[in-house]
């Protein structure tokens, strides 16, 4: 007995009706993660000979996520045979031998359940009474405020627990019983295949019950014992909508808990929410209304928000990301992002760069102290060191058709409202002229200017706009004279 056991088998066969959803309620997410990635995850920290997933309800949808998430686990098939003891058998007939040692058995549903529960159960299972050696059946149990729905777990006077009756086929006495069976278990293997073969389906639903397999080894003879849990969220599992939202806040509020405790301010804990994946450095501060999903990393000492998403993102040591939108992009240290700006997948901002309000950023590598400070669209770019993009600078990176590159050198300075139409190379220390239309590429040390020659016609505004607040305008800083202006008289009416 190693504490690892020879399986771990997850029952994710239900149907899960009361979700009213297309998608198979183990597929439903919260903190980033299928609630089957959280069971499978559970269950793969006690590091199993096998690990088993009995399938039956949305089989094919179900199947292609466990090959996604958890490749190396058996894919059993329940038969047309209902009931979480038929879920199990199935589960062990899809394993190449016949298992010995420890089998534990939890639900696909149960997003909550930690692996270090998993191990204590194992654990309190494998050392039995003591002296005996392992126990035959340990279930972990909870007392409930309201144990409606749920198997009670029975026990003798002595407070031995002999075995287990759902609430449908329960009498009075037998439903006054607060302790319930949550459903996660740690069998004798051989105990447990022995008697799967002689449970019936003499019961309310006509299913064979995994929960008989308690009251047949006690009467052979057998240990079985029960280890309370408190902690209630653990064995709680998800049958609807209203609860996945529920327990995907406890499980946030868990992560936010477990991240300030590890050196992370966080103001609001109410209005930030992490992925499971998410990591966070010391000293980071995470202000009201961040996201940080899909395992964005950040460093220590940024600061994130307030109402901030980042999802796939990597934020350097003391970078700053105010009031932005970030996917698949990387701020590196220093750097400053914010506030209302749109980092898109490839992003890449170099140590103290910018990237400042209204700018929308895509597949663009931004060298080291470069800044895009206003209003600007930067895609498909290679920007170098130093350099500076005015504000409303346009890199016009797609004909309608095809998407080309554009290359800007070091130490840049881009005018404002300039449009750089791919496919260019602006050279090293070039600059534009504000307002261009850059078609060709600007040599290292060039001003390209491309616009049209202004122009100024004296007097246009006395001739064809006369009588105006412009007109009046004109002619008080022409002649240094205040006259009654139309304006006024407009006003007056
Ligand atoms: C079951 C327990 C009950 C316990 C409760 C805890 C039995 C007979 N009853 O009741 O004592 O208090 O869980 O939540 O075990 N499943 C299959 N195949 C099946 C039936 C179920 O894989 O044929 C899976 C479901 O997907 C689910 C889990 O087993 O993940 C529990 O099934 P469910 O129908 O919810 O069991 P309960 O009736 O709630
Ligand atoms: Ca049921």
């Amino acid at each position: 007995m190693s504490g690892q056991p020879a399986a771990v088998v997850v029952l994710a066969a239900g149907e899960g009706k009361r979700m009213r959803s297309r998608t198979p309620k183990v597929l439903h997410r919260i903190g980033g993660r299928s609630l089957l990635g959280h069971a499978l995850a559970a269950a793969a920290s006690l590091t199993p000979d096998h690990l088993v997933v009995v399938v039956r309800h949305q089989r094919d949808q179900v199947a292609e996520h466990i090959g996604q998430i958890a490749p190396k686990a058996v894919i059993a098939d329940q038969d047309e045979v209902p009931g979480t003891g038929r879920a199990v058998a199935c589960g062990l007939k899809a394993l190449p031998v016949p298992p010995t040692g420890t089998v534990v058995v939890t639900y696909g549903d149960v997003p909550l359940l930690t692996g270090d529960t998993l191990a204590e159960l194992v654990r309190v299972h494998e050392a039995g009474m003591g002296d005996g050696g392992p126990a035959a059946v340990t279930v972990l149990t909870a007392e409930v405020p309201d144990p409606a729905g749920y198997g009670r777990v029975l026990r003798d006077a002595a407070g031995s627990v002999t075995g287990i009756v759902e609430h449908r086929d329960a009498d009075p006495a037998q439903r006054a019983v607060r302790e319930i069976n949550s459903g996660i278990y740690a069998f004798d293997a051989a105990l447990l295949l022995d008697a799967l073969g002689r449970i019936g389906s003499a019961n309310d639903q006509g299913e064979m019950y995994l929960t008989d397999v308690l009251g047949i080894v006690r009467a052979d003879g057998g240990l079985v014992q029960a280890l309370p849990t408190t902690d209630l969220w653990q064995v709680e599992g998800v049958n609807d909508r209203v609860q996945l939202a529920t327990l995907g806040a406890e499980l946030n509020r868990r992560l936010v808990l477990d991240w300030m405790r590890s050196g992370v301010t966080v103001i609001d804990p109410a209005t930030t929410w992490l992925d499971v994946d998410v990591r966070l450095a010391e000293d980071v501060t995470l202000l009201p209304g961040v996201q940080l999903l899909a395992g964005t990393e950040v460093a220590p000492g940024a600061s994130i928000g307030p109402d901030t998403t980042l999802s796939g993102c990597q934020v350097g040591a003391g970078a700053s990301v105010v009031r932005s939108h970030g996917s698949g992009a990387r701020v590196e240290a220093g750097s400053k992002v914010g506030p209302f700006s749109y980092l898109r997948p490839g992003t890449v901002l170099g140590a103290d760069g910018k990237i400042g309000a209204f700018v929308e950023t895509k597949n663009a590598v931004i060298g080291v102290g470069s800044k895009v400070p206003h209003l600007t669209y930067v895609g498909d770019a290679t920007i170098g060191t130093g350099t500076n993009i005015g504000a409303a600078t346009i890199f016009v990176n797609y004909d309608g058709v095809h998407k080309d590159h554009i290359t800007v050198g070091d130490h840049v300075r881009i005018g404002s409202d300039t449009m750089l139409v791919a496919p260019l190379t602006v050279g090293d220390g070039a600059y534009t002229a504000a307002g261009s239309v850059i078609t060709t590429d600007v040599p290292a040390g060039a001003l390209a200017v491309a616009r049209g020659q202004q122009r100024n016609v004296e007097g246009w505004v006395a001739r064809r706009r006369p009588g105006t607040s412009s007109a009046d305008a004109a002619a008080a800083a022409t002649t240094g004279t205040e006259t009654t202006t139309a304006t006024e008289a407009t006003a007056a009416n």
